[in-house]
């Protein structure tokens, strides 16, 4: 087969990305396109692009609308290796057999020993052609795959001059081919910075409104260098351990933690964004081993399988993710029940945990309003539901949260 790989950001994907993967398919050159987000961005800082698992669902969501039934796919392969996302790196990775037979076959398409000699493009605009040897190791990666370039009307590029350039530039025959486009007059920064999502398909839309993407993206700001690259690199290690739906709420509890934060304490920031982030990540693990390491991190205190997690994900913080802060692990341990005296930090990811964008249980308009102004109103407002879904249940209330109410006179 031949592929076509599209790489990029898609934050978010747009109706630009889908006319050149269109052009790519309508030329015949390829007979697939695997596109590919990108987890770590070799020339952009973490700060102003959403994080990596954002970006790949909402493209799967994007991709799965508009070719449903078309040989388009979406690939998470840049979540699987460290180190930064370069060109180079994941044609190579994507093209090993055994991973591209596994993807292809996990997509419906039926692949063989016999063809398991695929021909790798990678898809590109036609502007890249005038300075294509200032890629970080441009010269193998044509040795390795051809390139697939989209020439634009009026876009001003020889194609044939760059060919012939580029072969004497790097003494070798690129397979370099072109498929004509429309012109689509649309950018990802564009459509973040003016807030429009017309140029991005219905499902890509819902998704940014679901998980409130491009909201307050200022806040990251506020945060310090070292907690964005943490952020981001523990967003593609999450992915191993959540599912998608329980991945990006955890993910927006880290970025409503930190729009609390702003508000009520900015020197909170960056142990918000992480502790929101983090606070769910054991949630998926064996049961047995999250009974384990809740024991081992506070005795018998947390017995209820619900609540194994929330002493079972500082373990996995402080093991798996070198997180070291007291205040960080303790808001992670007590984000279910409460406790007495509890920090602010603590209320912090209690009440973003309630209150995140995705979370639909109730209407809880007049928490979210409240959450920004006066956040122990907030606290009082959402616990008191807890209260009365426990009473009616007939269920026992947690020392702990009993505590806590106490504390906040319910
Ligand atoms: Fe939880
Ligand atoms: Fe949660």
């Amino acid at each position: 087969m031949n592929i076509g790989l599209l790489g990029g950001t898609f934050d978010p994907l747009h109706n630009g990305h889908i006319s050149l993967i269109r052009g790519a398919l309508e030329s015949g050159i390829v007979d697939a396109v695997i596109v590919i987000p990108s987890a770590r961005n070799p020339f952009k800082s973490g700060r102003g692009v959403s994080a990596a698992p954002y970006r790949y669902y909402m493209t799967c969501h994007g991709v799965e609308e508009i070719f449903e039934g078309v040989n388009v796919f979406v690939s998470d392969i840049e979540f699987m290796y460290s180190g930064t996302s370069f060109t180079l790196t994941t044609i190579k990775e994507i093209s090993k057999t055994s991973y591209i037979r596994a993807f292809l076959k996990s997509n419906g398409i039926k692949t063989s020993e016999a063809d398991d000699n695929h021909r790798f493009f990678w898809i590109t605009g036609s502007d890249v052609l005038p300075s294509f040897e200032k890629w970080h190791e441009a010269d193998k990666i044509l040795g390795v795959a051809g390139l697939l370039v989209a020439s634009r009307p009026g876009d001003g590029v020889d194609i044939p001059y760059q060919v012939e350039r580029l072969s004497k530039v790097f003494g070798l025959d690129p397979d370099i081919r072109q498929f004509k486009i429309e012109g689509v007059d649309v950018s990802s920064s564009g459509i973040r910075r003016n807030m429009s999502f017309v140029d991005t398909p219905s499902s890509v839309q819902e998704f940014i409104r679901t998980h409130d993407l491009y909201n307050h993206e200022e806040l990251f700001d506020e945060v310090s260098d070292d907690a964005i690259d943490n952020y981001n690199e523990f967003s593609i290690k999450l992915y191993r351990f959540l599912g998608e739906k329980r991945l990006l709420h955890t993910l927006n509890v880290g970025r409503l933690s930190l729009r609390y934060a702003s508000i009520y304490d900015k020197s909170l920031c960056d142990r918000a964004l992480i502790a929101g982030e983090l606070h769910d990540c054991a949630k998926e693990l064996d049961e047995s081993l999250q009974a384990q390491m809740a024991h081992e991190w506070s005795g018998d205190l947390f017995v209820e399988k619900k609540l194994l997690h929330s002493p079972a994900g500082a373990v996995m913080a402080k093991d798996e993710f070198s997180v070291t802060d007291p205040e960080i692990l303790d808001a992670i341990t007590y984000h279910t029940t409460g406790r007495g005296n509890m920090t602010l930090l603590d209320k912090i990811v209690y009440l973003a945990d309630k209150l995140e964008p995705s979370r639909t249980y109730a209407d809880l308009s007049k928490e979210r309003e409240l959450s920004v102004k006066d956040i122990d109103a907030a606290l009082r407002l959402c616990v008191k539901s807890v209260k009365k879904k426990f009473d009616s249940r007939g269920q026992r209330i947690h020392p702990l949260t009993l505590d806590f109410m106490n504390d906040i006179g319910l």
